[in-house]
C-alpha cells in the first residue's frame, strides 16, 4: 500500500469570499511521490484552494487529511505543523536583507542571550542552499543582487527547512527562462524521489506535460477533471479550463511598422551589464529584446528609464536627447515600462483598481489640469474591459484579485497611460491563455495606433506572436538581428545562444 498512499486529502472543500464562492465544494487528492499539477484559467480558485491547505483561511469548510489523519488547518501554523510547505506565487522574501537572515527568520543560532552565532547561521543557511543547487551562492549578499530564478529556489530553500511532506508552488516558474525552468525541475525531480507530494500550478502546458503526474483542472472553483497526465492531452485540457472549444491562439498582424524613429540607443552601456547597445525603435513597430536570463534585457530598460544609472552613450526619444533620472521623468516623458516584478516597480496592492489604472495618467496629464471623476472612471472601465479584468470593479483593492486578473490591472494601467514607447517585461506571466490573447491583441492595437513597443520575454512563442524584429542580446552585447520572416522560436533559441544564421561573430 506504501506507494499508493495519500500524502493530502481534501474533501469537499470549499472557501467563500464576500460576493464570491471562489472554491466550491473541491476533492483533490495527492499521492506520496506524485507531482500533481494544478490547472484552470484565472480567477479559478487555484490558489485560494492551495491557501486553504496553508492554512491562511479558519472558515473554510469540508474535511483534509494529511498521511491519512484528518487536520483542522485553521492556522499558518497549524498547516506548517501538519507538514504543508508553501511557495507563493509572489516572493515573499525581504529584498534588502541578506540571504542567511531570511532563510533563518525566526531561528537565527544565539551564541548567548544577545548575540547572533553569525558563522553558525551562515554555515546553516549553505546546507539549505545546497538542496535547491545553490551550493555556492554567498548567504550574505542581499536578495536584491541575486537573479529572480535564484531567488525563487532561495524561496524554495526556506519552505524546504520545515521538512513538509506535501510542497505546493504556485507558478514557481512564470518568471524564469528556459534553462532556469530546467533547473527548477530537477530540484523539484529530486524532491519526487525522496518521497515528497508536490503540488505544481502553472498555465504553462508545456511545463504540465514535462514534470507532472497527475492533473486536476478547475473552473469557477469547482473541480472539473482529474487524470493521468500520461492519459490526456493538451486539447482535453484546454476545453476543460475553459469550458468550450479552443479558439485560434495568434491571429493574423498587419504590419504597421513605419520609418519615424521614436526611440533610439547609441552606445548605450551600464558596465557590468551591457555595453555599446545601438538600436532604433520605429512607430508602429514591436520590438524583441531576446536573450538569456541574465544577457542584460532589463537592464537596459532600467537603465533607459531612470531606474539605474548608465555610464556611457546616450538614448534618443524622438530625435532629442534624453537622461533619465527616475522612473517619473520617463513616464511623464513617454515611455513606460511594464515591469517582470508587479510588486516593486508595478502595482500598488493595497489600493483600488481604479488608483492603479489612473497612476501614471495622472503622472503625465494633469499638471495642474483637473479631470471629473465622472471622466476618470470612465477611462478606468473602459481599459479593465479592454483587458477583461475578473471582476471588472474597479472599487476593488488589487491583492483581492488572483494573480493573472493583477497581471491584467497592470496592462490596463499602462494602456491608459498612452505612453509613445511601452517596454514590456514579461507582460502576461501568470497569465491564463485567453487573456493571453486578449493582451496580445490589445498590445497590437495599441501599436498599430501610432506607438511604439518593446517586448522582453522568456515565453518564446509570445515574441513569435508579436514581434516585429529582434535584436539578440548575449552577455550584455546585441551580437545580432533576426527580420519578423526569421523569427521562429528555433531562431531566437538558437540565436540567444550565440548561433544561427542571425549572429555576426
Ligand atoms: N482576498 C480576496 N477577497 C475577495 N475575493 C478574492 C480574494 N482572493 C481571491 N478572490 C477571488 O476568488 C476567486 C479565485 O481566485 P484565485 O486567486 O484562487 O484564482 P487562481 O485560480 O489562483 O487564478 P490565477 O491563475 O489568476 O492566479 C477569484 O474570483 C478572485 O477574485
Ligand atoms: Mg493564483
Amino acid at each position: 500500500m506504501a506507494e499508493t498512499a495519500l500524502a493530502l486529502d481534501m474533501r469537499q472543500v470549499s472557501k467563500q469570499f464576500p460576493g464570491t464562492l471562489a472554491v466550491d465544494r473541491v476533492d483533490f487528492q495527492v499521492k506520496k511521490g506524485e507531482i500533481h499539477a494544478l490547472m484552470g484559467e484565472n480567477g479559478a480558485g487555484k490558489s485560494t484552494l492551495m491557501k486553504v491547505l496553508a492554512g491562511l483561511f479558519n472558515d473554510y469548510t469540508g474535511e483534509i487529511y494529511i498521511n491519512g489523519e484528518k487536520k483542522e488547518l485553521r492556522s499558518p501554523i497549524m498547516a506548517k505543523e501538519a507538514g504543508i510547505g508553501m511557495v507563493y506565487q509572489e516572493l515573499s522574501l525581504a529584498r534588502k536583507i541578506s540571504i542567511y537572515e531570511n532563510l533563518l527568520v525566526g531561528r537565527l543560532p544565539k551564541k548567548n542571550a544577545l548575540f547572533i552565532d553569525r558563522k553558525k547561521a551562515i554555515q546553516m543557511a549553505k546546507d539549505s542552499l545546497e538542496r535547491v543547487g545553490l551550493g555556492n551562492l554567498d548567504p550574505t549578499i542581499s536578495v536584491s543582487e541575486i537573479s529572480q530564478c535564484d531567488a525563487q529556489l532561495v524561496e524554495i530553500a526556506k519552505v524546504l527547512d520545515s521538512h513538509p511532506s506535501i510542497l505546493v508552488m504556485d507558478e514557481p516558474t512564470s518568471s524564469l527562462s528556459s534553462e532556469e525552468v530546467e533547473r527548477m525541475f530537477s530540484i523539484i525531480r529530486k524532491l519526487r524521489e525522496e518521497g515528497m507530494a508536490i503540488v505544481y500550478i502553472s498555465h504553462h502546458m508545456q511545463e504540465i506535460f514535462e514534470i507532472a503526474d497527475r492533473v486536476t483542472v478547475m473552473r469557477d472553483g469547482r473541480r472539473v477533471g482529474n487524470a493521468l497526465v500520461s492519459e490526456t492531452n493538451e486539447e482535453e485540457l484546454v476545453q476543460q479550463m475553459v469550458g468550450e472549444p479552443v479558439k485560434k491562439f495568434y491571429g493574423e498582424s498587419a504590419n504597421t511598422v513605419t520609418s519615424e524613429v521614436v526611440l533610439k540607443l547609441e552606445d548605450f552601456t551600464r558596465w557590468g551589464f551591457f555595453h555599446h547597445v545601438n538600436f532604433e525603435l520605429h512607430k508602429g513597430e514591436i520590438l524583441a529584446i531576446e536573450g538569456l536570463a541574465g544577457s542584460g534585457r532589463t537592464e537596459i530598460a532600467r537603465a533607459l528609464i531612470g531606474v539605474d544609472e548608465h555610464h556611457l552613450g546616450k538614448a534618443y526619444f524622438h530625435g532629442k536627447e534624453v537622461n533619465f533620472k527616475n522612473f517619473g521623468e520617463a513616464i511623464s516623458t513617454g515611455i513606460g515600462y511594464v515591469t517582470e516584478d508587479r510588486k516593486i516597480l508595478g502595482l500598488a496592492l493595497s489600493q483600488p483598481v481604479s488608483d492603479n489604472v489612473l497612476s501614471c495618467v495622472i503622472d503625465r496629464y494633469s499638471k495642474g489640469m483637473f479631470y471629473s471623476n465622472a471622466w476618470n472612471n470612465a477611462l478606468v472601465d473602459e481599459k479593465i474591459n479592454e483587458m477583461s479584468v475578473y471582476p471588472a470593479d474597479r472599487t476593488r483593492l488589487v491583492n483581492s484579485f488572483s494573480g493573472g486578473n493583477q497581471q491584467k490591472v497592470l496592462m490596463a494601467k499602462w494602456m491608459a497611460a498612452d505612453v509613445d514607447v511601452l517596454i514590456l517585461d514579461e507582460p502576461t506571466r501568470g497569465v491564463d491563455i485567453n487573456a493571453k490573447q486578449i493582451i496580445h491583441n490589445a498590445i497590437r492595437q495599441y501599436v498599430a495606433q501610432g506607438h511604439a513597443a518593446i517586448i522582453i520575454s522568456s515565453d518564446l512563442p509570445e515574441i513569435v506572436g508579436l514581434a516585429d524584429r529582434a535584436v539578440v542580446l548575449r552577455e550584455g552585447h546585441i551580437i545580432g538581428e533576426i527580420p519578423k520572416e526569421g523569427i521562429t522560436e528555433n531562431s531566437l533559441l538558437m540565436a540567444a545562444n550565440g548561433k544561427g544564421e542571425y549572429v555576426n561573430v
